[in-house]
């Protein structure tokens, strides 16, 4: 690492109203670099005290937001935008570091951070409502309003992403916010912090308590003061949240997980699908919600398939992030155990371990790349998200099977179809159970497009436009303009 070991704090507070505090407890944690299992820093263990604070912060600073200028919300938050592109160097190191992910990849997190700033920048001053035509003697229009106080609570995949992505349309709206990163990964969020800052977000707009779910993200989704919840993560915890933010009736954003297909039909272009695959299911060792995670391949291409994508399997070098190694580790001892725990299961279900499955001698949560054939879908291991570097190779017959083996599962975030068939590829996008579809490509979505889950996959989209919808809430007005007019009642 040497050298570009990034300035790293030997312990950090919690960021509450504009200022560095300490906890209402003594309590400190470490988050740990995966790729050595060292122990970077002391981030603090916030409390429900510590949350109710933030809170009360992020609800004082409201109206004077609110009410700040659409287009000067804009230039702050562009604000924002720049100096993420400004500091991405420095920021995708913290990243690395913290995360496990190869350099290059965390780089191009930060490049989609500093877009996410400056693309809702731009939407400040258009959030218009509607004029509704309602009759001669009465005007009626909408007002997009702000929510409030919005909780952030993000996950350890895409630490620094995932807070603009957030973070940036709540503000623009005219939301305050308290962000909860994950545990594992606090690092990119607490200089992310800084530079909100620095680019004049004002004291109390956005707030940071790092901790764990039980008690800091907890004590955040079940908050009587908390107007709009945002979550990425899993279905159990996306659950969870969801039941307490029900006893205050707060509306969730929910994220979750997926178990993506990727169909291969035999007019494909094979070595432009199995390039795709390859970086749908390797990139950031496969901790990504959007995922290749099986293929579902027409049985006359299957070996030709399978071939190459364990040959480019096989050409992954592991190691450190922050050396940008063609793979990281994955990011926690946890997940390491799940991931290796799910190698376990593929083969005592029967299926057949193509390349990898093994972890290397060395320190870091490191796991091969791994692919598995003769997978049939009811196996968990074509079931269950694994979220690591693992695929799941499922063979079909004809069109109608891989398009039921395609929706076959709980989830239904993301899935794509390789075929040079027009009319196949948008049967497939009609009859795919997903918030987002690729053809002939993977990750098609970018920071205007939005993204989100049927089924199990989550609530509401993220990106693009409509995740404005998240931030505001609409309000009608009626007006009379007939003096001495009483009318007649609703439906009477
Ligand atoms: P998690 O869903 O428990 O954690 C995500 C965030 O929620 C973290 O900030 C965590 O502190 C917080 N949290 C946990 N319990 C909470 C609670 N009761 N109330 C409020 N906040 C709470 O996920 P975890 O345990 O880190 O990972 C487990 C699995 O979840 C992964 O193996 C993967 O399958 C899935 N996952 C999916 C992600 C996605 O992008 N959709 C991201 C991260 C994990
Ligand atoms: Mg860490």
């Amino acid at each position: 690492m040497g050298t570009d070991t990034p300035d790293i704090n030997s312990s950090y507070g919690l960021y509450i109203d504009g200022e560095w505090v300490s906890s209402t407890g003594s309590e400190y944690f470490q988050t740990v670099n995966p790729a050595t299992e060292q122990q970077i820093t002391d981030i603090t263990a916030g409390t429900a005290a510590d949350v109710d604070r933030a809170v009360d912060a992020a609800r004082s600073a409201f109206p004077a937001w609110r009410d700040t200028d659409p287009d000067e919300r804009g230039r702050i938050v562009s604000r924002i935008g720049d100096l993420v592109r400004e500091h991405s160097d420095e920021l995708a190191r913290l990243e690395s570091l913290d995360q496990g992910k190869p350099l290059s990849q965390a780089k191009s997190d930060m490049e989609g951070a500093a877009r996410y700033f400056e693309y809702y920048a731009g939407a400040a001053d258009k959030l218009e409502g509607t004029s509704v035509p309602v009759g001669s003697d009465q005007i009626d229009f909408t007002l997009r309003e702000p929510y409030g106080v919005s909780a952030q609570i993000t996950p350890w995949n895409f630490p620094g992403n995932l807070f603009a992505r957030g973070v940036g349309p709540a503000l623009v709206a005219g939301n305050t916010t308290v962000v909860k990163p994950a545990e594992q990964t606090p690092l990119s969020t607490l200089r992310l912090v800084e530079l909100c800052e620095q680019a004049g977000v004002p004291d109390g707009v956005v707030n940071v308590v790092t901790g764990f779910g039980e008690p800091a993200g907890s004590a955040l989704s079940s908050h009587p003061d908390v107007d709009t919840i945002t979550f990425t993560g899993s279905v159990p915890t996306g659950q969870v949240i969801m039941k307490q933010a029900a006893d205050n009736v707060t509306p969730v954003t929910l994220e979750l997980g997926g178990k993506n297909p990727a169909v291969v039909f035999p007019d494909a272009n094979l070595d432009e699908a199995a390039h795709w695959i390859d970086k749908a299911i390797f990139t950031n060792a496969g901790q990504i919600c959007s995922a290749a995670d099986r293929v579902i391949v027409h049985e006359s291409v299957h070996d030709e398939l399978v071939d190459r994508l364990v040959s480019r399997a096989e050409d992954y070098d592991l190691g450190p992030g922050l050396d940008d190694a063609d793979m990281g580790p994955v990011a926690s001892a946890e997940q390491f155990e799940k991931v290796t725990g799910y190698i376990d299961v593929g083969q005592s279900e029967g299926a057949t371990l193509a390349a990898g499955g093994g972890t290397p001698e060395r320190d870091g949560y490191f796991v091969e790349p791994t692919i598995f054939t003769d997978v049939s879908n009811d196996m968990r291991l074509a079931q269950e998200e694994i979220f690591g570097p693992v695929l799941s190779v499922i063979p079909f017959e004809d069109e109608a099977a891989a398009f039921e083996i395609a929706n076959d599962v709980e989830y239904g975030l993301v899935g794509g179809i390789f075929t040079a068939d027009v009319r196949r590829a948008l049967r497939f996008s009609r009859d795919l159970e997903a918030g987002n579809v690729y053809v002939n490509k993977w990750f098609g979505d970018t920071n205007q497009t939005p993204f989100g889950g049927y089924k199990k996959s989550g609530i509401g989209r993220e990106k693009g436009l409509e995740a404005l919808d998240s931030y505001l809430q609409t309000k009608n007005v009626a007006i009379n303009l007939s003096e001495g007019d009483t009318g007649s009642l609703p439906g009477a």
